[in-house]
Order: structure tokens, then C-alpha cells, then sequence
């Protein structure tokens, strides 16, 4: 459950977001697969040269960050993203990768 301040705080990134979330997701790419070169391996990095999978994400956080408050949207979305993600084999421990990584370059 987030508190009210998080939920704030997050509301606080959206226009953000929406104006840099192209570069910002970038920068993540960039910075993980520095850190985890093996991560290459997981990601199709022909989405990643065309661009394509920054697009999807930056979309994503985008509309987590302006949808904080609307659960039922939010649920839709999150629910065929996290089906996407266990088809692809993605490990719970892999997400404190990216979670890292993400708010370092937001
Ligand atoms: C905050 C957590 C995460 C979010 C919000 C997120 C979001 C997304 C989104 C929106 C897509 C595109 C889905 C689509 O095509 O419909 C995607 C694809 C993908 N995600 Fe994640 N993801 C997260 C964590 C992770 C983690 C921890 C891994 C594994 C290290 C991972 C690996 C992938 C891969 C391999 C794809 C397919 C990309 C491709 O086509 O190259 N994701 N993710």
C-alpha cells in the first residue's frame, strides 16, 4: 500500500515524464547494460537499436506515474505487462536491477 506522500511524489514525476521520458529511459538502458552486461542477452536488442522498447517503457511509467490513483486502469495494464514478463522468464530478483537503475536515471 503507498502512502499519501509516495503517491505525491510520484504524481510529482508525471510532467516530468511526459516531457523527458524518451531520454530518460535511455539513460536507464544505457546505465543497466553497463552495469549488467549479461542483460543483453534477455533483451531483443534489435527493439532496442529502433528504439521501440524505450517508447514501451517510457509509455509505461508514464502512465503508472499519471494513473497512481486509478486502480481498475492501472490493473488492466499491469496485469498483461506481468503476464508478458512471466512468459519471458523474468526473475523477481531481477526487478531491484531495474528499479535501480530506472530511478537513478529519472
Ligand atoms: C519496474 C519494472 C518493469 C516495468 C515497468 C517493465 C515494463 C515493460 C514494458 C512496458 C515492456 C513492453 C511490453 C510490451 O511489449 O507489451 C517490457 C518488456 C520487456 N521487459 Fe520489462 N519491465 C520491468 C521490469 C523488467 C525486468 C526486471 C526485466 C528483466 C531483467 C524485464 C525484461 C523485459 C523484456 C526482456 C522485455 C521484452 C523487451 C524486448 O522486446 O526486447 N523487465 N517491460
Amino acid at each position: 500500500m503507498l502512502t499519501q506522500q509516495t503517491r505525491e511524489i510520484v504524481k510529482a514525476t508525471a510532467p516530468v515524464l511526459a516531457e523527458h521520458g524518451y531520454a530518460i529511459i535511455r539513460r536507464f538502458y544505457g546505465r543497466m547494460f553497463e552495469a549488467h552486461p549479461e542483460l543483453r542477452n534477455v533483451f531483443n536488442m534489435g527493439h532496442q537499436e529502433r528504439g521501440e522498447q524505450q517508447q514501451a517503457l517510457a509509455r509505461a511509467v508514464y502512465a503508472y506515474a499519471s494513473n497512481i490513483d486509478e486502480p481498475t486502469t492501472l490493473a488492466a495494464v499491469l496485469k498483461r505487462i506481468a503476464h508478458k514478463h512471466g512468459s519471458l522468464g523474468v526473475r523477481p530478483e531481477q526487478y531491484p536491477v531495474v528499479g535501480e537503475h530506472l530511478l537513478a536515471a529519472i
